[in-house]
This record gives structure tokens, C-alpha cells and sequence, in this order.
């Protein structure tokens, strides 16, 4: 972060500190509530997505389909093809007799669940406890099934994923025109209106076609032919903050698309107010926790905390707080959303989430601006108060309780040729300070585990994006940790 991004207007905290270690002022080696709020610019609310509905004009729905009076219930429809579901009558004020209908198994729909490479595992798992049937994990995700409250549910709890897409038609192709009838054969109108806004994006893997820009404009083509077709009237493109994006992944010789039920991506939770530089994603600093086994009973630190990310999914998880309480998403657009059903379990959501609360969450950093961006941050998602926070250098701060867990992905490449000399300052440190923790350092260094000068008991390969990582688990029993020479 550049002295740049100082706001102002807001009291500056002293910026004598330099990012590198050795030119920062040494703080007290203490752990003190004094040190919890550190962030001294006035709290900012938290970001809600804006709804891109709001953002543009709305056009009536046309052609044959009726227009709807004020009042009057769109018709429910499943994702499946559009047949109306059954359940609560959801129009607005009115008490009509209802009659029972036959009782209908959900339509299942094939979802498939994008995660950082690497947590596929651990994601299957989660999806599992929200109950998604038949998890698979695969390569970049997970295959499951379940009916469309499932998927919203997902959306609203998972720590993990990158996003929910429903798989609507696979199969082979090898030209743009297959891909073109595959897609004009499917009943989008039924799935969404015509004044909704779609975008399609493609993602291609060992694909023989040449150009993904003429894939992408041949099944948005196909998706507005079919509309013109239904209804007589075709939705409008919004590339940047589309309503309904639709996702084509292509490999060597198959296809599939998908309506992305997401939108933003679920890692942007709506807390992260102030930047940090390198920071985590947030569904992978949650994968961390995950594979270390964490609880929250268990003393955590983040000694190299940046703005805060693996602190506050910590937090999150220790108060029950559904990460996607915060934010809207893309299946808000489409016929099959029930807004009653949807605010019940955001209720649900809400009355589980425990009372904020000091929790045995710490987190540090060398840099006195990392300490304002996590408070700020911590602040906007309503848990500043759970964590304590101060300054200081890893090599230097003694452990704020007697065992515990640290969780921290170290700098790499800011000291340029001197990182060798950090790591093993580092393992050092945790050698001298830390003896009952145990340590989980992600890095995509290769030279991080050769330095540290400390035997990893697990390596668990993972992806921060397209950077490949390795979780490193240390051990710190005091005296068997030092690697031996070769
Ligand atoms: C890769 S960033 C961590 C990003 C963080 N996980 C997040 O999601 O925002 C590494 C952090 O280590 C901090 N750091 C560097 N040297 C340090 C030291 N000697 N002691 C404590 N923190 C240090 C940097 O200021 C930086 O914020």
C-alpha cells in the first residue's frame, strides 16, 4: 500500500515505519486490549453490492408472456423448464383459497462448485454438511445435486467456493455452430425474463477452437435468437454487472453451460473496506483454517496478519456468521427466486449468528498501516471487538497464550534478495517463542521451506489463484524441530 492510500481527513497513524522489518520501531513485547483498535479512521459502513437492477432501466417483459399488474404474483417456475413449483403462495397481500396441490419432489439441479485448486476436499465436505448429495470432488470444484433452496443455501454459507453455477446443457462440440444450436435449443425464458441483463463469459481448456470472443458472441447470439423466438424481444448484454451471467467452459471435445447463480464471486464477502497489499482471498484463508484443524477454542494468530483475511474468517467462523449475509447474488434475477423462502433463510442465517464477543483471535504486522486496514476492516464486518490486534515483528512477539495455532501466508519477494535470511529468522523465532503452537505458513516459494530451517509434518499443495502454494505445517515442540544437516 502506497502512503497514497492515507484517506483524507482521517488521523494518521505515524507512518515512520518502513514495510521492510529492519526499518521499523520496535513496540513493547506485550499483548494488551490497549492494542485491539488500532484503526483510527471513522468506521466506514460495510459495502453492499449494489443490485445491478437498480443500476439500469428496466424494459416491460413482452411479447406473448401477459404484463402483471401491480400485486399480482409472477407465475414460480423451476429451473428445470420453467413448470411451476409448488409451496407458498408468495404474491403480496392477498388470502386467495388455495388448493392443495400434489406434493412434488424438488427438481435436483446439477450445480458444480468452483474453489481454489487445492481445497476440493475440503469444500466437498462443507458442501456435504449443507446438504448437497453426492459430492464429488473434481479438479477445481465440486459436482453435487440438490434442489435450488440448496443452491442458495451455498451461496449464503460456503466458506470455500468461488461461486454456484447449474449446469444446464453438456456435450460435444467441434465447431461454434454446435455450440450455437446446443444453446438455442434451451428454454431461457423460462429461467429468466427478457429484462434482465445477461452476459456470457468463456472459459476454455485445451479448446481447438481458435477464437473464445466468437465462442462467447455465438452463444449469447443463440440465448437472444431463442428469446426473439419465445417472446418477440430479446434481453439487453451488460458485460461489466450483468443480471444473469452464463458461463461456457469448454475442454478438448465437450461443452458446458451453466447460469452462474453467484454473480460477484463469494469471496468478496462486502467487508473488505480498506486494501492491503497481497492479500489472501478470503475462501482460501477459510481453506487454511480448514486444513489446519482449527477450533475456535483454540488460541490463533496471524503474525504477518496485512488487512487481516485469515483474522476475519476466523472470527466469521467462530460466531456462526453465514459469509454471504452481506451481499446479494445472480439467482435473485432468475423465475425460480422465492423471495419468502430465500428471506427465511437469510433469517435463519441471522439468528444463528452468535454475539460479537472477544474471541482468542490475534493477529500482528510489522507495518503500523496494517493495523488500521485490519481494524477497518474488522470494523465493517462487526468484529473489531473479537480480535485483538498490534504491531510488531514476528521475530520479536512473544505468543499471546501458552499453545495455540498460527495461520499466516509470510511476505515473499519484498526483501528481494534477502527472503533467505527472513524465513530463518522466522523459523528462529517460532523455534524460540512459539514452542507448543503448531505453525501453517502457505508460500509460493520454493525456497521458503529450504530456509525456514524447521522439518514441515504435512505440505499440502494449493492454488492463491494461479500462483501454486504450498501449506507447510510445523510442529513447535521445543527441541526436535531444528532439521538436521544433511
Ligand atoms: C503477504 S502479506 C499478508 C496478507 C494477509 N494474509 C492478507 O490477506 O491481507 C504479508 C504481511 O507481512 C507483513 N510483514 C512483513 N515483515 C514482517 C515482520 N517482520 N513481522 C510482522 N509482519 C511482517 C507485511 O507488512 C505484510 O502485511
Amino acid at each position: 500500500m502506497s502512503e497514497q492510500d492515507e484517506k483524507p481527513g482521517r488521523k494518521k497513524l505515524s507512518l515512520t515505519a518502513k514495510t521492510e522489518a529492519a526499518g521499523h520501531k520496535r513496540k513493547p513485547a506485550r499483548w494488551s486490549p490497549l492494542q485491539r483498535d488500532r484503526s483510527q479512521a471513522p468506521a466506514k459502513p460495510a459495502e453492499p453490492v449494489e443490485r445491478a437492477e437498480e443500476a439500469r432501466p428496466r424494459t416491460r417483459p413482452a411479447g406473448p408472456a401477459k404484463a402483471r399488474t401491480k400485486g399480482e404474483a409472477a407465475p414460480r417456475r423451476q429451473a428445470d423448464g420453467g413448470r411451476p413449483a409448488p409451496g407458498p403462495d408468495t404474491s403480496a397481500g392477498r388470502a386467495a383459497p388455495r388448493r392443495r396441490a400434489t406434493p412434488k419432489a424438488p427438481v435436483q439441479l446439477k450445480l458444480f462448485v468452483p474453489c481454489p485448486r487445492g481445497l476440493e476436499a475440503e469444500l466437498a465436505a462443507e458442501l456435504g454438511g449443507l446438504g448437497a448429495a453426492e459430492a464429488q470432488a473434481g479438479s477445481g470444484g465440486v459436482h453435487c445435486q440438490g434442489d435450488v433452496a440448496l443452491a442458495w443455501r451455498i451461496n449464503l454459507w460456503s466458506r470455500l467456493a468461488i461461486r454456484v453455477l447449474q449446469e444446464v446443457a453438456t456435450g460435444d462440440y467441434r465447431s461454434e455452430d454446435d455450440l450455437y444450436r446446443a444453446a438455442v435449443r434451451l428454454p431461457w425464458s423460462d429461467w429468466f425474463g427478457v429484462d434482465k441483463t445477461i452476459a456470457v463469459r468463456t472459459v476454455a481448456h485445451a479448446s481447438p477452437l481458435k477464437s473464445l470472443n466468437f465462442v462467447t458472441l455465438r452463444i449469447k447470439d443463440a440465448v437472444v435468437d431463442r428469446f426473439r423466438q419465445d417472446l418477440g424481444e430479446r434481453p439487453s448484454v451488460d458485460a461489466r454487472e450483468p443480471q444473469v451471467p452464463i458461463l461456457a467452459y469448454l475442454d478438448r471435445e465437450r461443452f458446458s453451460l451453466y447460469l452462474d447463480l453467484s454473480g460477484e464471486p463469494l469471496n468478496r464477502r462486502g467487508y473488505r473496506v480498506e486494501p492491503a497489499p497481497a492479500p489472501l482471498n478470503e475462501n482460501l484463508a477459510a481453506g487454511l483454517l480448514r486444513l489446519s484443524g482449527w477450533t475456535p477454542d483454540t488460541p490463533l494468530l496471524d503474525p504477518m496478519m496485512g488487512g487481516g483475511t485469515i483474522l476475519l474468517e476466523a472470527a466469521m467462523m467462530a460466531l456462526d456468521m453465514a459469509p454471504g449475509l452481506k451481499r446479494h447474488f445472480a439467482f435473485e434475477h432468475l423465475a425460480s427466486f422465492d423471495k419468502v423462502e430465500w428471506t427465511r433463510l437469510r433469517k435463519d442465517a441471522e439468528a444463528a449468528r452468535k454475539e460479537a464477543r472477544p474471541l482468542p483471535i490475534y493477529g500482528c504486522d510489522i507495518d503500523p498501516r496494517m493495523i488500521r486496514a485490519a481494524g477497518l476492516n474488522l470494523k465493517a464486518a462487526g468484529l473489531l471487538d473479537c480480535v485483538t490486534l498490534r504491531e510488531g515483528d514476528v521475530t520479536e512477539i512473544p505468543a499471546p497464550a501458552e499453545h495455540g495455532l498460527i495461520v499466516s501466508n509470510p511476505p515473499y519477494g519484498v526483501r528481494l534478495d534477502s527472503d533467505a535470511g527472513f524465513y530463518k529468522g522466522l523459523g528462529d523465532a517460532l523455534k524460540r517463542h512459539f514452542s507448543g503452537w503448531a505453525a501453517w505458513l502457505i508460500s509460493s516459494d520454493a525456497e521458503f521451506p529450504k530456509h525456514i530451517g524447521l522439518a514441515a509434518s504435512r505440505r499440502v499443495p494449493l492454488y492463491n489463484g494461479p500462483l501454486e502454494c504450498r501449506l507447510y505445517e510445523y510442529r513447535l515442540v521445543a527441541g526436535t524441530m531444528r532439521k538436521k544437516a544433511p
